[in-house]
């Protein structure tokens, strides 16, 4: 089966180092909020709920690093524990809501430094356990749009390995499967991180989930010839108004849908629906190295010292949005009175 995404071994949170996957089914330990920052930002851990999860038992480590030290040494170096993580990656909202879950019990805490690692670490595994069931629910949810025999087109990964366990949009094909449709899964390889070859499809192939591998210009063709049926991705972060930031490459997957009258479900749970970002053009986009692009992996294939771009996240406008996909319930043709009344 799958190994878990993340786990806590006190004192320390465990990554499953998702920069070796598929060849290498290997863990990092963070025994520290600064080291917890760092395998945020180089990958090891990624996936917004994933993020979130990771930033919640990284400040649980930290606590634990810091609990013979005095009160007031304790509070400065947790306050600057919260602000190497909120650093360590722009786009995924559900850092900061991660963040300000545990901000809220540091400081009911803060003056009886063991009783907050105690109250750390019990928040910050509620917030894994938590995860799972919401995906869980939302799958439950989404299901119901899938037909079966249809072919889902997903888009970077999404899944288990993107959250504490289920995953989002592939939570969403995994209980179409145990509610007895047949759906197979035509996965975007996701450049140029992979998350769609190395990720997505490793995940589906050990839970026996069929998939089929695709790079992502052949999206366009395979839509035009009838061979996808809906589109399921992720979100890093949605706006009130419905527009949608995820993975690099999702927007142009939304046109085609579009042009083609296929469904394009977004699924999201309300930790990564943002009231206080109004738009699309809100949402902070992050911008990686261009190294990324040249090469992968010691190979470079691109001539040494050509300039390129990496913008690691764009935006789907919420008119390319079929349906918003949450644990409370589907949302077709989202809006911002929609969104806020999932809220309240
Ligand atoms: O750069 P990544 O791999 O962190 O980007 C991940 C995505 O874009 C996912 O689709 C998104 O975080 C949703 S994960 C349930």
């Amino acid at each position: 089966g799958l190994p878990p995404t993340l786990y806590w071994q006190a004192p320390h949170l465990l990554l499953l180092d998702q920069r070796l996957l598929p060849h290498q089914v290997a863990w990092v330990s963070c025994a520290s909020a600064v080291e917890t920052a760092t395998a945020i930002q180089q990958l090891v851990v990624r996936g917004a709920p994933a993020i979130g999860c990771a930033a919640a038992l990284g400040i649980a480590a930290e606590a634990h690093r810091l609990q013979q030290a005095a009160n007031a040494d304790f509070n400065a170096a947790m306050a600057k524990a919260f602000e190497v993580l909120a650093a360590s990656r722009p786009t995924a909202v559900n850092l900061f809501w991660a963040l300000t879950r545990m901000r809220a019990v540091w400081q009911a805490q803060r003056h009886n430094p063991s009783a907050c690692v105690a109250a750390l670490t019990t928040a910050a595994e509620a917030v894994l356990a938590e995860d799972i069931a919401i995906n869980q629910a939302l799958g439950q949810h989404g299901a119901e749009l899938l037909n079966s025999n249809d072919c889902v087109l997903t888009h970077c990964n999404a899944g288990a390995l993107a959250t504490a366990g289920y995953g989002t949009a592939l939570g969403v094909i995994r209980a179409a499967i145990a509610q007895g449709k047949k759906v197979s899964v035509l996965a975007d390889e996701t450049r140029p991180f992979l998350q769609g070859a190395r990720l997505t499809a490793w995940e589906l192939m050990q839970d026996r989930i069929p998939v089929t591998l695709i790079t992502d210009n052949m999206a366009g063709h395979l839509m035009q010839q009838g061979r996808v049926q809906a589109v399921v991705v992720g979100t890093d972060r949605v706006a009130i108004n419905g527009d949608v930031a995820n993975k690099i490459g999702t927007y142009m997957v939304a046109v085609l849908a579009h042009r083609h009258n296929i469904p394009f479900y977004v699924a999201c749970p309300l930790s990564t629906l943002d009231p206080q970002t109004p738009t699309g053009a809100d949402i902070p986009l992050e911008e990686r190295s261009g190294d990324e692009v040249t090469g992968f992996d010691g190979c470079q294939w691109a001539p040494s010292g050509v300039p390129a771009l990496y913008p690691a996240f764009d935006i789907t406008p919420v008119e390319l949005v079929t349906a918003i996909i949450t644990e409370v319930g589907v949302v077709a043709q989202p809006n911002e009175k929609k969104l806020r009344a999932l809220l309240s």
